[in-house]
């Protein structure tokens, strides 16, 4: 741990610009909220505190806050508004006798890591700095607090976009939210910034005059890359941070031994798993906890939440949330897979398939055009094409279970509770309201009746009526030449 070291995260503002109900740090970037790519980066750096500063939404924020770090100490900003003030009273939770480094981080500058912020750090101390910021130089710099230097290069102060002058403005170096400062020196200088600036705030940024003003050292060092300092004000900086965190993720799991088409159309959420060998097609998206084991193909245009996905199984054009795939089985294309879906191994769920809280044994199949909920199903069975489990009768949810080796035929209807038993046979079209017992054949279709000249007569004209008499034609004259087809 760095017992020299407290971290300030900045997270009162409201994020106007994001025109959102949600306050714009909880928005989720790469399956997690904003805020918490903030302090996953402040973790690692092991900080003796992490103080968090909360205002809008508090309890929503503060919420999400401990959910990534308990230990992380909560402070609510009161009604003075501005960085400045917010930073003011995260200083006054730490002890009084803390003398080591301040690192300020904001809450909506979710890409910068962990490296970066130990590389700032060091230079910090090295330099013996009273305070350090990022800056970084953007074509548009629009929106950003401007590095403001001497004519020698010295860095001199931060002027907020809205308080620049037209010279300012033209300044392409930004102040990119990150700092750090020696604690005593920040402390003396809070207590002297005041809102006398265009948005009556108290801006942190005000402090860099204030220090050089005291006599103290400061220095603003570029970023290696900005977009490690991008911050998400609005929705269209969303999805570019978004994309860009992603590229980051895609390229992780490259290195690391899978094959992903298509990066532009993958989208790879922080904490999904995946091992080597594995490959992923055009369009896939993989979010929450997935996790998917070597020799798995997924995709094209595939869709996991929360999935466990087996060794060498297959998963195309499939859209599945908390379903469990075993290792060999085969899923889509076109299948929906609800939460509760096991597959187990070498098992289908085939072309326009749905599932929900239903167990698939190993090796069997439901190939095509079916319901399956609320089921167990054994091993080695197969549903027949366009089978249905009737699981609701309009107030509850039954059960269907269907033992193993079981072959039920074509569009069957399984009214649940119902159980069909290991090795027995459907016919098809059956509407199974019965158990069938083990080895049994179930049926209960109604023997077909043919009307003869039905269509002829309650049709007649129709194109239909016309094919018939032509068929009937064209049966006559075959029997006329005695071609030894018997007519029934
Ligand atoms: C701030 C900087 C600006 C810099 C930019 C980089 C100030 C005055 N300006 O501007 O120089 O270029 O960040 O991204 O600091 N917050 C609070 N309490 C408040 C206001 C804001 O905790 O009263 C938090 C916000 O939740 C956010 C962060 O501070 O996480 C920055 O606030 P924001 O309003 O986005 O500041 P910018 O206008 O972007
Ligand atoms: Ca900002």
């Amino acid at each position: 741990m760095d017992e020299n070291l407290a971290i300030i995260v900045l997270a009162a503002g409201q994020g106007t610009r994001m025109k959102s109900a949600t306050p714009k740090i909880l928005h989720p970037l790469a399956g997690a909220p904003i805020i918490a790519h903030v302090l996953a980066t402040a973790r690692a750096l092991d900080a003796r505190y992490v103080v968090a500063v909360v205002r809008h939404e508090r309890d929503l924020v503060a919420g999400a806050i401990q959910a990534e770090l308990p230990e992380a100490v909560i402070v609510d900003q009161d009604e003075v508004a501005g960085t400045g003030r917010a930073v003011e009273q995260a200083i006054a939770a730490l002890p009084d006798d803390f003398t080591g480094d301040v690192l300020v981080l904001n809450g909506d500058v979710p890409l910068l890591n962990a490296s970066t912020l130990a590389e700032m750090l060091e230079r910090h101390r090295a330099d013996g700095l009273a305070a350090s910021v990022l800056s970084a130089r953007y074509d548009d710099p629009s929106g950003y607090g401007r590095i403001v230097r001497s004519a020698e290069g010295a860095f001199d102060r931060i002027v907020e976009q809205k308080d620049a002058t037209d010279d300012e403005l033209a300044i392409d170096e930004v102040n990119a939210g990150v700092y750090a400062f020696g604690a005593a020196a920040l402390r003396d200088q809070l207590a002297n910034l005041t809102t006398d600036n265009a948005q009556g705030e108290k801006y942190l940024t005000d402090i860099i005059a204030l220090l050089r003003g005291a006599g103290s050292e400061v220095k603003a060092r570029p970023v290696s890359e900005s977009w490690l300092v991008a911050g998400v004000n609005d929705r269209a900086q969303l999805s570019e941070t978004a994309a860009r965190l992603n590229a980051l993720i895609v390229r992780g799991w490259q290195l690391n031994g899978v094959t992903v088409e298509d990066p532009a159309t993958t989208w790879i959420d922080l904490a999904v798993r995946i091992e080597p060998d594995v490959t992923v097609r055009p369009g896939t998206q993989l979010k929450g906890a997935t996790a998917i084991a070597s020799g798995a193909i997924v995709g094209p245009d595939t869709t996991l939440v929360d999935c466990e996905v087996g060794e060498r199984a297959e998963v195309k054009r499939t859209d599945a949330t908390l379903a469990v795939i075993g290792a060999g089985a085969t899923v889509g294309p076109f299948a929906y897979l609800r939460p509760g879906t096991v597959l187990d191994a070498d098992g289908k769920i085939g072309t326009f398939v749905e599932t929900k809280n239903a167990r698939i044994g190993a090796g069997s199949k439901v190939p095509h055009l079916s319901y399956i909920g609320d089921t167990e199903i054994g091993e080695g069975s197969n549903v027949g094409a366009g089978s249905i489990t009737a699981n609701y009768d309009g107030v509850a949810k039954h059960r269907t279970t269907i033992g193993s080796h079981v072959r039920t035929g074509s569009h069957g209807v399984f009214v649940a509770p119902v159980t069909i038993g290991d090795g027995a046979y459907t016919g098809a079209g059956t509407v199974v309201r019965k158990d069938v017992p083990a080895g049994a054949l179930g049926v209960n279709v109604a023997p077909q009746r043919n009307i003869d000249g039905w269509v002829q007569q309650h049709r007649a004209g129709t194109a239909a009526a016309q094919a018939a008499e032509a068929a009937q034609a064209a049966h006559e004259a075959g029997e006329a030449d005695g071609d030894g087809r018997e007519a029934e």
